[in-house]
């Protein structure tokens, strides 16, 4: 009886082995392989169900069984590891393939800007000025009527006024500045009565019809020299060397008078045209010549607006209008193509 007992037992762990090798080749999740532990070789599995008739064994046979049954549970949890590790194998696998980014894919090209041409040219003024020990001075766009016009010996209802078509705002006396001659009055301000050389360069707006040849939002270069002994020839000399440096050596220069209310005396200054070497074109419209910048002593009544005693100082200054030459220089034949955003125009210049 007790032998039978014991074979049966030892019969039902072979077909336990078995079946649950058998149940653990179909199971494809780790849930389906959680299931199959508690049914096998949980605590209320069925190998711990066979177990539990081993006190209907004599104590002699009891070995044979533990044995046989500790066997099959070392083995069945070594397949449920391996089976288990191949399944998060595969769940992996699945994962990765569902998020899967195709690398062969072209990328989308980027699109590269160049340095905007005006910004080239500002520095390139602002690096020739430099040799002549010019600082850069930063100023605002927005001014004040007395900033933009009276303290340049402008005051209100002056005529000359009317040489600038300002963008008042809604505040009353505070405009776009028209110029970058306000910036002057700033610095003189801020540096009376130490010298000053600095250029200015910045964005000035004016109230105008926009065409191919005038946006109402164009930049300048001012130019400021503040000291004892400056005179007409210091000015001369230094846009000689500026000329020079730009355009290359030997240019021709000459000197219009004119007037501005912030300089005296005052002139327009041109150069023989870098186009046509003078000989005349549509670019210097057949005169030879390119109006490059205004210019002149700085008024004495501005030196006095300025914080310097004109009896003892004297300065020169100027403005000049870099968009003109950025359009020369890279052929663009629109203004309006500055600030337009158009990536194109960027990618086009040399
Ligand atoms: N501000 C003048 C203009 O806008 C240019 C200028 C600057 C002239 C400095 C003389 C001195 O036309």
């Amino acid at each position: 009886m007790s032998n039978l007992m014991q074979s049966d037992i030892l019969q039902q762990l072979e077909d336990l082995r078995q079946q649950a090798i058998t149940a653990l080749t179909s199971t494809s999740t780790t849930e389906e392989t959680r299931a199959w532990h508690s049914e096998y070789l949980g605590r209320k599995g069925r190998l711990t169900g066979i177990l539990r008739s081993v006190g209907a064994v004599s104590p002699e046979e009891r070995p044979r069984i533990g044995k046989l049954a500790n066997e099959i549970k070392t083995a069945l949890e070594e397949a449920l590891q391996e089976r288990q590790t191949a399944i998060e194998q595969a769940e992996l696998e699945a994962a990765r393939n569902k998020e899967l980014i195709d690398v062969t894919l072209p990328g989308r090209p980027q699109t590269l800007g160049k340095m905007h041409p005006s910004t080239r040219t500002l520095r390139e003024i602002a690096d020739i000025f430099a040799t002549m020990g010019f600082l850069v001075y930063d100023s605002p766009e927005v001014e004040t009527d007395e900033y933009n016009f009276q303290l340049l010996n402008m005051p209100p209802g002056h005529p000359a006024r009317d040489l600038w078509d300002t963008f008042y705002t809604t505040t009353p006396d505070v405009v776009l500045r028209t110029h970058t001659s306000p910036g002057q009055i700033h610095a003189m301000r801020q540096y009376a009565p130490e010298p000053i050389r600095i250029i200015l360069p910045g964005k000035c707006y004016r109230y105008e019809q926009v065409t191919a040849r005038s946006e109402s939002m164009f930049y300048q270069v001012e130019g400021l020299a503040v000291g004892k002994n400056i005179t007409f020839s210091d000015l001369k000399g230094t846009f000689m060397n500026y000329a020079s440096q730009m355009y290359g050596e030997g240019r021709k220069m000459r000197f219009r008078k004119h007037y501005f209310p912030f300089t005296e005396p005052s002139v327009e200054v041109d150069i023989d045209c870098v186009i046509c070497g003078g000989k005349g074109c549509n670019i210097c419209k057949y005169t030879g010549w390119l109006e490059i910048l205004g210019a002149g002593m700085v008024n004495p009544r501005v030196l006095e607006y300025g914080g310097y005693d004109p009896a003892e100082y004297s300065g020169f200054a100027f403005g000049l209008g870099p968009d003109r030459m950025t359009m020369q220089k890279y052929d663009i034949n629109d203004i309006r193509y500055f600030f337009s955003n158009d990536v194109r125009f960027l990618e086009r210049i040399g």
